[in-house]
Order: structure tokens, then sequence, then C-alpha cells
């Protein structure tokens, strides 16, 4: 394993990987993991990848944090298609549209990632009892990937979490709360009790390995499109760990010789009814502030705070991309023309991308022969009730 420690994001103090860790215990900021990248060189290249099996992020298990002699808690997560969307593209006058399709992930979203190299880390390390406050998807992944490993899973989301995600909690043999509140009351929830329940809070960069899982993302594109990255990615933003983590993971490649110094413009895409990303990237601020009565079908981007809010700034502004915020009814429109053209029952999260995709194309903020890759986050089938069903 490569993994050397954890490094705090603002201040730089160094934490040990091998004990359970959440923000950094000086400034309460997330952690991020840092490897010995020439240690890496020496073993895992291009080439060698090229020669072993797709179907699993565990593929880059050289750049993920679990000891060699530990078995990863897997369900197949990762080796989504990046498939070519050429009608589409024609609907917007892109000739070089691309969609990861992370709905083919075990529990039908990208959630997977993080959770299957979270609950992997957090057995390894001894937790008994994993806690997460939930916009859907994530309390689905930690559900699936806690049986798996024989822990206790305890999931807290908002009363009106999609049902599909609630019954597959369940299902999974999950503790279920469902708060009056959004999921930062959700958080708050878990931060009151965790000690007392002795759970390990494993809330979106609060902990420091759902971001390792998520930045396969980056690592996947980049191996799809033979090592050279697109110009334009398009990124639903919650939490925006997978912005932040695929940012990591170009960074990782680039001292890996792997990729050049070239890097994508990264846009985060909003709904309208909760956008603090958006509005701060507008009034060019380096933090989020938190964003008032936050609403949007879209319950993955119902995040109106987000930890890493100064980490996802900081990105989209290097990248020089941007933030576009989009209209609950534009996205559910958006579903059906993105699975009439392109045979995908896209999540509103990832339809929210399309609508924002169409507004930059047409106001010329992306060139027509551009590489642009879009991520749909998740599969439709778990919004019945945003589809006219349940
Ligand atoms: C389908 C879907 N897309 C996007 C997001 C937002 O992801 P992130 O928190 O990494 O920004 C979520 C989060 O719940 C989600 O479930
Ligand atoms: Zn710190």
């Amino acid at each position: 394993m490569f993994l050397r420690h954890l490094e705090c994001t603002a201040c730089g103090l160094r934490h040990d990987w091998n004990q359970l860790q959440n923000l950094c215990t000086a400034c309460a900021k997330p952690l991020f993991a840092h490897y010995d990248l020439t240690g890496v060189g020496r073993d895992l290249s291009p080439e060698i990848l090229a020669g072993r099996p797709a179907k699993s992020l565990w593929r880059y298990r050289e750049v993920l944090p679990l000891p060699g002699e530990a078995e990863p808690v897997s369900l197949g997560e990762g080796g989504t298609p990046l498939l070519r969307a050429p009608r589409f593209g024609e609907l917007v006058g892109l000739a070089n549209l691309w969609i990861k399709d992370e709905g083919q992930n075990p529990t039908q979203s990208f959630k997977a990632r993080g959770m299957a190299v979270a609950v992997s880390m957090a057995r390894y390390l001894g937790a008994t009892k994993l806690a997460v406050p939930s916009a859907g998807n994530a309390g689905s992944a930690l559900a699936a990937y806690a049986a798996r490993a024989g822990l206790e899973a305890h999931v807290f989301m908002p009363n009106d979490t999609p049902k599909a995600n609630v019954i597959e909690c369940r299902e999974t043999g999950a503790h279920v709360t469902l708060v009056d509140g959004l999921i930062t009351d959700c958080g708050a929830e878990i931060a009151r009790r965790k000690e007392k329940e002795g759970w390990f809070d494993v809330s979106t960069l609060k902990e420091p390995y759902r971001l390792e899982g998520k930045k396969t993302l980056g690592y996947e594109i980049a191996e799809q499109l033979s090592w050279e990255l697109p110009e334009v990615i398009l990124y639903p933003t919650g939490g925006g760990t997978g912005l932040i983590g695929m940012w990591k993971a170009f960074d990782e490649m680039e001292s890996l010789g792997w990729i050049g110094t070239k890097r994508p413009r990264m846009f985060s895409i909003q709904a309208s009814g909760c956008a603090p990303i958006v509005r701060a990237f507008e009034a060019g601020a380096t933090s989020a502030g938190e964003f008032p009565n936050a609403h949007t079908r879209a319950s993955g981007l119902r995040v109106p705070k987000a930890v890493g809010d100064f980490l996802i700034l900081k990105i989209l502004h290097a990248s020089r991309g941007g933030a576009v915020a989009v209209e609950d009814d534009e996205m559910i429109r958006a579903t059906r023309e993105v699975g009439g053209a392109e045979g995908l029952f896209v999540a509103p999260e990832g339809a929210a991308c399309f609508v924002a995709l169409r507004r930059l194309a047409a106001a010329g903020r992306i060139e027509p022969d551009e590489r642009v890759v879009i991520f749909n986050t998740g599969s439709g089938i778990k919004y019945p009730e945003c589809y006219g069903g349940a």
C-alpha cells in the first residue's frame, strides 16, 4: 500500500491514516489522503492497467487506501461505461459529447464508489457502527456496503427523501431515521448522538476515504479517453465530493506522468432552489454561505451548505469553469429528452447537467467540437415521484 498520511486541506496538519479520522483535529476542515506516488509509479502504469480486467474501481488499488492484506468490501462498483451521446449532442450543437453513466453502479448511483472504499477502510480500522446523513443515494450505498461488510448502518434522511431510497436502505438492513428537516439537520442529529451510540460518522468529506473512492471517476475517464482529459466536465454538485475527487485524481496522474498539465473546465451544476455554489461563484467568493429555504426535487442537490465549499470554488476558478443553476421543471423535462435520444433513464441530478449543457453551448461557452463529459450520477428509476409515478 502506498498511502502515507492524511493532510488537512486548509491548515496542512498531518493525521495518521491508521486510525479512524473525521475532520482536521485543529481546524475542522476536510483531510486528503497522500500517497507515495514515486512508489506507485514503480508498480503501476497505463500499460499495466490496460492488462487488468475492467468493471471494478479496485483496479486502481495502488492509488487507493486499503492495505494489501485486506479484502475490499465490494459489490462490483466502478468500471461504468463512458458512452458517446451523438443524438443529444446534435440537439445542442456539440459533436463530441460523452456521458459517464454512473447509474450502472451497485445501488444505482456513484455513491457506491465512495462507500465501497470508506466502508472497506472503516472495517479495517475497527469501526462496527457507521452513520450517515443522506439525501438518498448515499444512504442506499452505505446500507448495502455495511451489510456486505457485516457492520451496522444508521442512515438519517429528510422525511421527503425518494421512497425508493428509504425502502432500499431498510431492505438491505440499515436502521433508518427520517428527519423533519434537511440533510444538514440529519448531520447535526448524528453529531449529537454519535459519541454515545459508538457510531463512526461517514458524512461526505467529514471522512477521508469516500473522496478516494469518488476520485476513481477521474482515473476512469482519463483511461477511457486514452489518457487525454476532456475539455469540459459538467458535474451535478451537492457536497461536491466527485468534483473534488476528480481534481485530486488529475493532480495525482500528473505527478505520475500519466497526463500533462492541461485540465478540463469544470462546471458545477445545481438546482435553482438550492444553489449555494452558483451564488458564491458569481459573487467571486472563496466560500459559500448556507442557502436559505433550500428546495429541489433533485434530492442529491439539496445540500444547502457543503463542508468542501472552498475546495469546489477553488477548482471552478482554477479550471476557468463555472457554475450553473437549473430549474426543477427544466430538469424533469430534460430527462425524457435524454432518454429518448440516448436510451438512458437519468437521475434528475444528471438531467440538470443536460439543461446546463444546452445553455452553455448556446452562449458559446463550449465550442461545437470540444470534448465534453457529463456525469449522470444516478438512475432515474429511484425517483418515481419526480416522473409521475408512485
Ligand atoms: C444522483 C446524485 N447526483 C449528485 C449528487 C451530489 O453529489 P456530491 O455530493 O458528490 O456533489 C448526489 C448526492 O446525493 C446524488 O445522489
Ligand atoms: Zn486543519
